[in-house]
């Protein structure tokens, strides 16, 4: 039956909630080598540590050649702790950013990290604070596109980048300031469905031309979709590139030398590697509607409340029991919040999953949930991290424990007055 699963990768999942419990973030390590492998044209892979930052899944893209992108001064220290270095070509960590924190600059000059900067502002506060840092430019082309208006990042209305229009000035003041502007960047959005771009490049054509000889290297940014409904087709990767390289070409005549090409996915290299393993913890009929009640929430799993994400949803028997009918279901969490739940729309419509009938102490399974899913998760309801596991050559081992009470309250302090 459509929907129904025993195994994630290719360990029975009754057992993999007994060993970690539920929920849980379920990565398979040969999923992401795959997605690695298919973006080999590409001279840089710069992996958007945003979209998953677990040190091991950090370590796992390290082992696999690819560089990252740091975007706060705790992804920079994510890096180094997994033996990325700044500087040299390609640099193994690249700072994108629309400001600094003085976090972020001491790190950015103690490791020579290049830095991308979405706004004219960082050139001078770079200049005053690293003399001599390489800069690439994020340029907002003025149009921009996405799988929700919250993840476009260009046009006017986008706080991103720094507008086409204002290229000439910021190489300027790179000049004033003492650093080098030697790249542009271009991320226009999320999950967007690539008939756009083409215009893409040749904005990236037109601001590369503007630029002239000093233009090293360029950035598609990130974006690549997955095909979050099964239904929908795979980005074919060989036509992205081609556009992209044919623009790189064309650049590299413009200026007189090679120009390195570098893609920055998030989403694309992690996403379809995670399984949120969750339980179903209460079976119940509201008027004429079913709900399945499981054990993660939006604190685990935030896309769907965020966006109106649509993420697959599998059943497996906790009994090994065969499961006959399917239901029209809404699937919810244990959150006080009535947009806790995973089957909606975007503007927070719920709706209905055919599912397969479930009891109480199945499981069910979030699929899709390596991007953005343990990276954007929070305490809220004081609800532990979920933990997160690998499995890798037949095993799973944990790559991120459950977290616990005391940790989520160690920061916390009761005034002497109260206590
Ligand atoms: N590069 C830059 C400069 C970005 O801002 C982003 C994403 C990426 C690369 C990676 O994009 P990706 O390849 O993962 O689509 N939380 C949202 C996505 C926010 C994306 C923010 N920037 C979601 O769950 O869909």
């Amino acid at each position: 039956m459509k929907n129904l699963v025993t195994h994630i990768g290719g360990m029975p999942v009754p057992q993999l909630a007994k060993n970690f419990g539920t929920p849980a973030f379920i990565y398979e390590r040969d999923v992401i080598e795959k997605r690695i492998a298919e973006l080999k044209a590409f001279e840089v892979i710069r992996f958007a540590q945003k979209a998953c930052s677990n040190i091991a899944i950090l370590a796992l893209m390290r082992k696999n050649g690819v560089v990252v992108d740091a975007v706060s001064a705790g992804e920079i220290y994510r890096a180094l702790k997994v033996g990325y270095t700044g500087g040299g070509h390609p640099s193994g960590i690249v700072f994108t950013a629309d400001l600094f924190d003085e976090d972020a600059l001491q790190l950015i000059r103690e490791h020579k990290i290049p830095v991308n900067v979405g706004s004219p502002d960082m050139i001078t506060q770079l200049g005053k604070a690293y003399p001599g840092a390489e800069v690439t430019l994020r340029i907002n082309p003025g149009f921009g596109h996405g799988h929700s208006r919250k993840v476009n990042t260009g046009g006017s209305y986008s706080k991103h980048g720094i507008w086409h229009t204002d290229l000439e000035e910021c190489l300027r003041l790179g000049n004033e300031a003492g650093v080098k502007i030697q790249g542009l960047h271009m991320h226009i959005g999320s999950g967007s469905d690539y008939h756009h771009l083409s215009t893409v490049c040749d904005a990236m054509v037109k601001a590369a031309k503007r630029m002239g000889a000093p233009l090293k290297v360029i950035s598609a940014g990130g974006g690549l979709p997955i095909p979050y409904h099964k239904e929908q087709a795979r980005i074919d990767i060989a036509a992205y590139y081609g556009l992209w390289d044919k623009a790189r070409k064309s650049i590299e005549r413009e200026v007189g030398h090679p120009v390195s090409l570098e893609v920055e996915p998030g989403r694309y290299l992690v996403a379809e590697s995670c399984s949120l393993l969750t339980q179903v913890r209460s079976v119940k009929s509201s008027g004429g509607n079913k709900f399945y009640l499981v054990d993660a929430g939006f604190d685990t799993l935030i896309r769907p409340a965020m966006y109106g994400s649509y993420h697959e949803i599998s059943i497996a028997a906790h009994d090994g029991r065969t499961i006959g009918n399917a239901v029209d279901t809404i699937v919810a969490g244990p959150l006080c919040e009535s947009g806790d739940v995973f089957t909606q729309e975007e503007g927070g419509v719920v709706t209905t999953r055919k599912l397969p009938e479930a009891v109480v102490g199945d499981y069910l399974i979030l699929h899709d949930a390596g991007a953005y899913g343990a990276a954007m998760s929070s305490n809220y309801n004081t609800r532990k991290l979920a933990p997160e596991v690998m499995i890798q050559n037949g095993a799973a081992e944990i790559i991120r424990e459950r977290q616990t009470f005391e940790a989520i309250l160690q920061f916390e302090r009761i005034p002497k007055t109260l206590a």
